[in-house]
């Protein structure tokens, strides 16, 4: 669910960074009438693009286990961005209009940036099973059976999901904990990718 978000919310940026492009543009490039026409033609487009944009937004920012300071700015500049836009085009003012560009462009890096940052700690950057690949097939295997190091056959785990995680969280005998590289987000998403995936199988 929240990938396909995640998703819809990009091919939304996408969007909505491409039509203001061209119409940046346009007002620079002092083609009036065209940009009229563009403006006239987008209308309907730009104003679902930029819902589904802010509402996709608003949605995976709520999904965040924590939202970093950065988030914050990012969102500052977009919505800064809205009125030096509205402005900008109506007014034909050059200067606003490409600043508003120059804001959705810089909100857009510091979105890859939180990304890079939360690359060890979001449920989005990283599902279940992705964190089960990279950390815990070494000695359980793909499939949970593996048992190398003398590690648990983890199809027929009698675990509940509460008992994985404080394994995962704490550590056992030759298990490590992985309280430090891995958040209390992802040891859940990989407790229940267990259980969904491995467990009983
Ligand atoms: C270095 C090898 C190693 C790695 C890597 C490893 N484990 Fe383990 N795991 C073990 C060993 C050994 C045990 C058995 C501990 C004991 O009971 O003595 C175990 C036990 C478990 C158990 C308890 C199973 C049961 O029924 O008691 C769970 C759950 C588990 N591991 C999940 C994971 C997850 C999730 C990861 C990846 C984040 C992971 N393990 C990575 C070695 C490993």
């Amino acid at each position: 669910m929240a990938t396909g978000m995640l998703h819809s919310h990009y091919l939304f940026v996408v969007l909505f960074t491409l039509i203001y492009l061209i119409k940046t543009i346009l007002l620079l490039s002092d083609r009036d009438e065209l940009l009229e026409k563009f403006k006239k033609k987008t209308k309907v487009l730009e104003i679902i693009v930029s819902f589904g944009f802010l509402a996709t937004g608003v949605f995976l920012m709520f999904q965040m286990p924590h939202i970093p300071t950065l988030m914050y700015v990012k969102i500052g500049l977009v919505v800064l961005s809205i009125p030096l836009a509205v402005v900008g085009y109506k007014k034909k003012n050059k200067v606003l209009a490409t600043l508003s560009f120059f804001l959705i462009v810089v909100s857009f890096g510091i979105a890859q940036k939180v990304k890079k940052e939360k690359a060890g700690g979001t449920i989005l950057a990283m599902s279940g099973k992705e964190i089960f690949e990279e950390k815990c097939t070494l000695c359980h295997g793909g499939d949970g059976k593996l048992g190398m190091s003398g590690s648990k056959d983890l199809s027929v785990t009698q675990l509940d999901h509460a008992g994985i995680v404080t394994i995962v969280t704490v550590g056992k005998n030759t298990m490590a904990s992985y309280k430090s590289t891995l958040s209390a987000e992802q040891i859940e998403a990989v407790a229940s990718y267990i259980e969904t995936d491995i467990k009983g199988k």
